[in-house]
């Protein structure tokens, strides 16, 4: 039983599904999960506060400003609730709450923990509503935009509604969101292939030097790369990651090797050789670099300026030269012209098993921004085309297709 000791945030915001919710709470509750409620003000208009807090066992919250302070607590519960959740699902999520959250607006306790809440949990929501209102392209919009930033949509089901009409916006049954809960907090790490294997991933940009105050880079921030160390960690994988100058911060559980340069990126790389099973090159390395580094700074004496380049080692196919038979290389290959073709021969040339075709629109993906839109062609030239999808989701299936690998390379070797 998954929900066992799981802390599990319920959000409320005003439909009329929300009667179905105190039964919800008494399934969570019975399957051993700590329950807490938070409400919109027009939530209350359908179901109680009283009814919800006997259930859950706990005082439900709706502002983020409650009338009395009685503990430290009161005036931080927006952050304290957001850090207590393994998981929050809004149900049911109104047009109006969706598009709360979308834009980020905190004007309430519902809105302002969904926020707060630890980046890798799962977000759930559970729209409700009118079939016209769900369609409308507002709410489409919203939904799509939260689904392609790490949440999951849970569509509603088709049949009677509430306005009398028949058609699509009705709520899961309590059942069904007990099932759908449970299983987004399951640990899959013990499933997983990926368990007790060694991730070498290498991410963001590097620098390289032209004298001692600039440098030669790109505008890679490292979130793919990122976002894939997150996920192999979530498997149980143990991971290393050898990243370039970038603003984010560790993952959980990730051990992190800062380097600025592509030489320093392939020194620290090739300490993981041997030890690793699997070497994802997802840092955007500068293929050259300037032949001589000078020393200060260069001055402005002259119009013009040549800075002589050489070739930078290659890390990744380093790597995958020299790797024995029961060891992946994983690699990206970036291009604005949009050719699959480049990175089917990117598989062969840098001897991988499996490359990620990544489009670049400089929008929705590509470099700096949150989103990707994937292309993953493996050894067997099968092609796994993915949606624009954010890169925590992004990650989440490269990590599958790797799987997959793993499972049929394994049954190779068996027979
Ligand atoms: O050759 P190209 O830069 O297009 O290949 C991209 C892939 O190779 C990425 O996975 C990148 O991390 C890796 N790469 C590398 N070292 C380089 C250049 C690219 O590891 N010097």
């Amino acid at each position: 039983m998954s929900l066992k000791d799981k802390n599990i945030l319920l959000g409320i915001s005003g439909g009329i599904a929300a009667y179905k919710i105190p039964i919800l709470i008494r399934l969570l509750k019975k399957q051993g999960a700590n329950v807490r409620v938070v409400v919109t003000e027009a939530a209350t208009r359908f179901v109680t506060e009283l009814t919800l807090s006997t259930l859950s066992q706990e005082p439900v919250c709706k502002d983020i400003f409650p009338d009395s302070f009685s503990t430290r607590d009161d005036w931080t519960r927006h952050i304290s609730m957001g850090e207590w959740a393994d998981a929050y699902a809004i149900a049911p999520a109104t047009a109006n709450t969706i598009a709360k959250l979308t834009a980020g607006v905190c004007d309430d306790m519902l809105s302002a923990s969904f926020i707060t809440l630890r980046p890798n949990k799962p977000r759930l929501i559970f729209p409700a509503m009118d079939g016209e209102m769900f369609s409308s392209a507002s709410v489409q919009r919203n939904l799509s935009w939260l689904s392609q930033n790490g949440c999951t949509i849970i569509n509603p089901e088709s049949g009677d509604l509430a306005s009398g009409q028949c058609g699509k916006g009705r709520m899961p049954e309590p059942e069904a969101i007990a099932n759908i809960i449970d299983e987004a907090v399951k640990d899959k790490s013990h499933d997983s292939k990926l368990c007790g294997k060694s991730v070498v991933i290498t991410a963001g940009p590097t620098r390289e030097k032209i004298d001692d105050v600039r440098f030669i880079s790109n505008y890679s921030s490292g979130k793919m790369g990122f976002a894939l160390a997150a996920a192999a960690v979530a498997r149980g994988a143990g991971v290393t990651l050898i990243t370039g100058p970038v603003h984010l911060p560790t993952p959980d559980g990730v051990d992190r090797l800062d380097v600025e340069s592509t030489e320093e990126m392939d020194l620290a790389a090739k300490q993981h050789y041997r030890s690793c099973d699997i070497f994802i090159g997802a840092a955007a390395v500068a293929d050259y670099r300037p032949a001589n580094h000078v020393a200060g700074k260069i001055k402005k004496n002259s119009k013009t300026m040549e800075i002589n380049l050489v070739r930078n080692p290659d890390v990744l196919t380093g790597f995958s030269k020299q790797k024995t038979l029961h060891q992946l290389a994983v690699g990206f290959c970036l291009e604005t012209e949009g050719n699959l073709q480049n990175a089917r021969e990117k598989l062969t040339q840098k001897k991988l098993d499996l490359v990620a075709y990544n489009t670049f629109d400089g929008k929705t993906s590509g470099f700096e921004v949150d989103t990707n839109i994937l292309t993953l062609i493996d050894k067997n030239l099968e092609i796994h085309e993915l949606p624009l999808l954010s890169k925590k989701e992004a990650a989440e299936r490269m990590l599958n297709v790797i799987e997959e690998l793993i499972s049929s390379d394994k049954k190779t070797s068996d027979e």
